[in-house]
């Protein structure tokens, strides 16, 4: 009988995992279409709706902060009924099966965590957290409900979400740990992201410089698929845990 494509391209990138001491994982928002968090580029996604200039800068907060913590609020009540799908799942699965394994996301909804993912490094921020934008108090406030404007309770000063926005660095710490995971990684899995943003995108580039394998899962062509060695077409959901099944 002849194999499917994605059967043998399953099979490479199994191969490829199983010969791996060290696995990374790079996240986007693809992961989490399936458990219903809107992605941010494809049609219907959150830039479709609202401009990044209005939302998710530093001049959008100082200029209108209740516009911005509108959107974040909505974002925060999403995830209320949101729950991880099979492809947070089989990479939370990954990690039990490989000594040295970090999941690098570049996602906001904590989803991996919820999942059994352990060694996570979220290059984003997270939804849940806010910092105090005078104390610099970061405090994880789950989903509940928050003022339209919220107060840091200690300080009185306002408090933004603990997310980076366009024109903001990445947090250093996680991002040198996400640097040096994927630096050393034998295979980088590269799932649900248009690798487009950076710096998060230039960690393809940092892998296959180091001599890693980048095994790319996306529903369509990306940015990345000209540096990766497989490209497994189609949903996360249903192909990672096939991948995963394969590692025997
Ligand atoms: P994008 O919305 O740019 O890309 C999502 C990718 O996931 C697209 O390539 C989709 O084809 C793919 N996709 C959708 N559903 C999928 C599924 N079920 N299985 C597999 N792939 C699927 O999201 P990101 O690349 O994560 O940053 O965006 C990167 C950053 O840009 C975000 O972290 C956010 C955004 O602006 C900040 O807000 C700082």
């Amino acid at each position: 009988m002849v194999k499917l494509a994605i059967e043998t391209e399953l099979d490479r990138a199994a191969a490829f995992a199983r010969e791996a001491e060290r696995i990374a994982v790079l996240t986007g928002a693809g992961v989490s279409a399936e458990s219903g968090v809107p992605t941010f580029r494809d049609a219907g996604g959150l830039w479709e709706g609202y401009a990044i200039e209005d939302v998710a800068t530093p001049a959008a907060f100082a200029r209108d902060p209740r516009l911005v913590w509108r959107f974040y609020n909505l974002r925060r009540d999403n995830l209320r009924s949101v729950r991880p799908n099979a492809g947070h799942f089989a990479l939370a699965e990954l990690e039990n099966r490989c000594a040295h394994f970090a999941l690098v996301t570049q996602n906001v909804d904590g989803l991996h965590r919820q999942a059994g993912s352990r060694t996570i490094h979220e290059l984003h921020g997270n939804l849940t957290r806010t910092r105090c934008t005078g104390c610099e108090r970061i405090e994880d406030r789950g989903l509940e409900p928050l003022d339209d404007v919220p107060h840091c309770t200690h300080c009185g000063a306002l408090l933004r979400p603990d997310i980076v926005w366009f024109n903001e660095m990445l947090p250093a710490g996680i991002w040198e740990s996400a640097e040096t995971a994927v630096a050393e990684c034998d295979v980088l899995l590269v799932v649900g992201t248009s690798a487009i943003v950076h710096p998060a995108a230039g960690l393809i580039h940092t892998a296959k410089q180091f001599g890693g394998r980048v095994i790319e899962c996306n529903l369509e062509p990306t940015a990345a698929s000209s540096l990766a060695d497989v490209v497994l077409l189609g949903k996360s959901g249903e192909l990672l845990p096939r991948l995963v099944n394969k590692l025997g």
